[in-house]
C-alpha cells in the first residue's frame, strides 16, 4: 500500500513548526517508496495546528493527526507499511 502524507503550511501550522515537520517527514521517507510527502495550505483546523493527514495513494483520508510533534510523526510514519 502506498501513502499520502499531507503536512499543512499554513501560517497558523508554519507558526507551531510544520515547516520542520515537513523537512523531518521527507528525511524519513528517503528510500521509502510508499511514502509521498506534500505540504498544502491550510485544512481549516488551525487550532489544532500543527496539522497533518495520512491519505491513500488515491487521496481518501485515512487518518487525521493534530498538535503534531517530531517525535509524533516517527511513530506515525512507522505505522505505515507498504
Ligand atoms: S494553517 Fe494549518 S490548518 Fe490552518
Amino acid at each position: 500500500m502506498k501513502y499520502r502524507i499531507r503536512i499543512c503550511t499554513g501560517v497558523a501550522c508554519k507558526n507551531c513548526g510544520s515547516d520542520d515537520l515537513l523537512k523531518e517527514a521527507q528525511r524519513l521517507a528517503i528510500g521509502k517508496q510508499h511514502l509521498n510527502i506534500e505540504g498544502r495550505n491550510c485544512m481549516g483546523c488551525c487550532d489544532d495546528a500543527p496539522n497533518m493527514i495520512v491519505m491513500d495513494e488515491e487521496g481518501m483520508p485515512l487518518s487525521r493527526h493534530t498538535m503534531v510533534l517530531p517525535k509524533d510523526l516517527q511513530k506515525i510514519m512507522e505505522n505505515l507499511q507498504p
